[in-house]
């Protein structure tokens, strides 16, 4: 026995180390007709990891203090050796992060891989989402310039909305009566442990439901279903290892081809990634004139600004944003096709899709402009502002496509499942 096996031997008899490689790798069945939407589950991960090592080398020089923490960041992207890469790589990974993720769930979308057995799955995919919100949301005030500020002065008003409790909880959110130095430093705390401890707890868990089911699959059937008699090996399944790691990394040096090209040559990308306004020191005594998230809440803030508020409050915009999050966690129950697969549904649920993505990037652009973008219209409709009417219809849009989903799927003329994966 050379020495590397002794060595795996040795710790073979006082931890599972060969067993759970095999269990988790080399020995676990997944579908073999995996296409390219299989590839952001596994980018995901890594964008995880990048900004976990970026961000530890980032907090070594930056300073939670109101008073430095705009300056840190700036003695970050001019002094400290590599310190403009390491900040352009977790600002572009904070981006490209939402947009894998983003992919990853419209796979679901297309598979429906959030259905029976996997629930559970999706909801801790679901989870995971909240807790990326909430970590961008807490990351963008850190920098502390005019958007951090406003960004924050925004959105914790919101919570102030809330009836009877709200204005109390604002206070108690920002621990002060406006964004400050308090506030920055619990946004601190929470960005660079709490949400990342419940973060990385959430992925484990994802991970554990992932190999108890198993992967769904482009054509939307169970390998487990058809098992070879003598091995007990889905006859659909090959060994994740070598087959799909190899794959992956396929996945991942193309992405980071597209990731690095984008730190090198356009990491504010254009304002989208990092927003112009950031670039100026905060100031709580200039409001910025036209206050935006990043792009990856902006279809959450156009639902948010497309309600109108009822009795001068705001709460009616507050509700329907957090209900446009909300009720995707409802998607298991609320689609009652007989087949899970976009493949062998009917055009109702193509369609609803297809209207569906147009929804969410219409809301997404309009987000990232102010509402009067597109002008007025004239008298006969109140004067309303254009781009505001196009939100709230997209805005209806975007919540039928859940609630008539239980209609749509049940009758849609769906087509027989295959028996065996299709490649
Ligand atoms: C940090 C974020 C996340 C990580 C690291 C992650 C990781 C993974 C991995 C490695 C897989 C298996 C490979 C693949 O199917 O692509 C997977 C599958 C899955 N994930 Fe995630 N995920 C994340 C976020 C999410 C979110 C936000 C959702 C949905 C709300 C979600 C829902 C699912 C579902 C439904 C599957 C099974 C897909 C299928 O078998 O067809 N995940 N995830």
């Amino acid at each position: 026995m050379g020495p590397t096996n002794s060595l795996v031997s040795w710790i073979d008899e006082r931890f599972p180390l060969t067993s759970t490689f095999k269990q988790h790798l080399s020995e676990y069945y997944a579908p073999k007709n995996f296409n390219f939407w299989y590839f952001f589950g596994a980018l995901s991960l890594l964008v995880l990891v990048i900004q976990i090592v970026t961000g530890i080398f980032l907090t070594m020089h930056y300073k939670a203090d109101a008073d430095q923490a705009f300056a840190s960041v700036e003695y970050i992207m001019r002094d400290v050796p590599w310190g403009w890469l390491i900040r352009y790589v977790h600002s572009t990974g904070a981006s490209m992060f939402f947009l894998v993720v983003y992919l990853h769930m419209f796979r679901a979308l297309l598979y429906g891989s959030y259905r029976k057995p996997r629930e559970l799955l999706w909801i801790l995919g679901m989870l995971i989402y909240l807790c990326l919100m909430a970590e961008a949301f807490f990351g963008y005030l850190l920098p502390w310039g005019q958007m951090s500020y406003w960004g924050a002065q925004v959105i914790v008003n919101l919570f102030a909305a809330v009836p009877f409790l709200g204005p109390d909880l604002a206070v108690w959110i920002r621990g002060d009566y406006v964004v400050s130095d308090a506030t920055l430093n619990r946004f601190f705390a929470f960005h660079v442990i709490a949400v990342p401890l419940v973060l990385l707890g959430l992925v484990a868990a994802h991970l554990i439901a992932l190999h108890e089911v198993g992967s769904n699959n482009p054509d939307g059937i169970e390998i487990k279903k058809k098992k070879d008699l003598a091995t007990g090996v889905p006859l659909d399944g090959i060994p994740f290892h070598p087959y799909y790691t190899v794959k992956d990394l396929f996945g991942v040096a193309v992405f980071l081809a597209v990731f690095t090209s984008i730190v090198f040559f356009a990491p504010e990308m254009g304002g989208y990634f990092l927003e112009h306004n950031n670039f100026v020191p905060a100031d709580p005594l200039k409001t910025p004139a036209h206050i935006a998230p990043v792009w990856y809440f902006t279809p959450f803030y156009s639902i948010l600004r497309a309600v109108p508020p009822m009795l001068g409050s705001q709460f009616p915009g507050v509700l329907a944003m957090g209900a446009a999050v909300v009720i995707m966690f409802l998607l298991p129950w609320l689609d009652r096709s007989p087949v899970k697969s976009i493949r062998y549904r009917g055009s109702l649920y193509k369609a609803a899709l297809a209207l569906f993505v147009v929804a969410f990037l219409v809301l997404g652009y309009l987000g990232t402009k102010p509402t009067n973008v597109w002008g007025q219209f004239g008298p006969w409709l109140g004067g309303a502002d254009r781009a505001t009417v196009v939100a709230r219809v997209f805005t209806i849009v975007y919540f039928l496509f859940f609630v008539l989903m239980p209609w749509y799927t049940r009758v849609d003329k769906t087509r027989p499942e295959p028996e065996r994966v299709t490649s």
